[in-house]
């Protein structure tokens, strides 16, 4: 099958494992793709594949993951009844000893990979799209650079329908030092999310 057969999420998550668009499969255990329901109305984008979730094959299963359902639950969303995936779809990181070190996916990168990402949205077609931090707001609206403060706290209509709401990513929470930090942080990321289910 080639990509332009790709008719349904599953012969996607078939597809994507044959993946060359860039080179970050040649490290990567594989290819993580979206998770969900096929006609969710709500769709999260986050940036790729952490370490567990590389070794998983499933999105946000690692600490960033359980923070974010943690989250979701405490604002009312089930989790089960959304679609969670990731701008780019294989793990890039840089090996330090037994440790493999997140790196942040590259404009190419990320370019590569929307034809995947396009092809979820377009097959969920949900009514809302979150984006979780800046490589998933790039990639949804097309620019080489994005400012999350600029962004959140209002809906942008996308064309084709969907309204995208920009977020910071859960993993960006868990790397402020300060509890006072985190805590203020917490309560905005957990504000964006509460006008996502007011809107849905
Ligand atoms: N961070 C992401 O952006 N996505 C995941 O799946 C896990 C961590």
């Amino acid at each position: 099958m080639t990509e332009q057969q790709i008719r349904s999420l599953s012969e996607a998550r078939r597809a994507v494992e044959d993946c060359r668009r860039c080179p970050l499969y040649r490290n990567a255990t594989q290819a993580v793709f979206g998770e969900g329901p096929a006609y969710a109305s709500l769709v999260f984008v986050g940036e790729q594949p952490g370490h567990e979730e590389d070794l998983a094959g499933r999105p946000f299963v690692g600490p960033a993951g359980r923070l974010f359902d943690q989250i979701l639950d405490e604002v009312g969303i089930d989790r089960t009844a959304v679609y969670v995936t990731n701008a780019v779809k294989h793990f890039k990181f840089v090996p330090r000893g037994k440790r493999r070190l997140h790196q942040r996916p590259d404009g190419d990168e990320i370019r590569a990979c929307k034809f995947w990402l396009d092809l979820e949205v377009t097959l969920v077609s949900p009514k809302i799209i979150v984006a979780l931090g800046a490589t998933a707001a790039k990639s949804l609206l097309g620019r080489a650079s994005v400012t999350i403060g600029r962004l959140r706290g209002a809906p942008i209509a996308m064309e084709g329908g969907p309204l995208l709401f920009v977020t910071n990513h859960p993993s960006y929470l868990l790397r402020i030092p300060d509890a006072e930090g985190r805590r203020r942080e917490r309560l905005k990321f957990e504000a964006d999310l509460a006008l996502v289910r007011q809107t849905l």
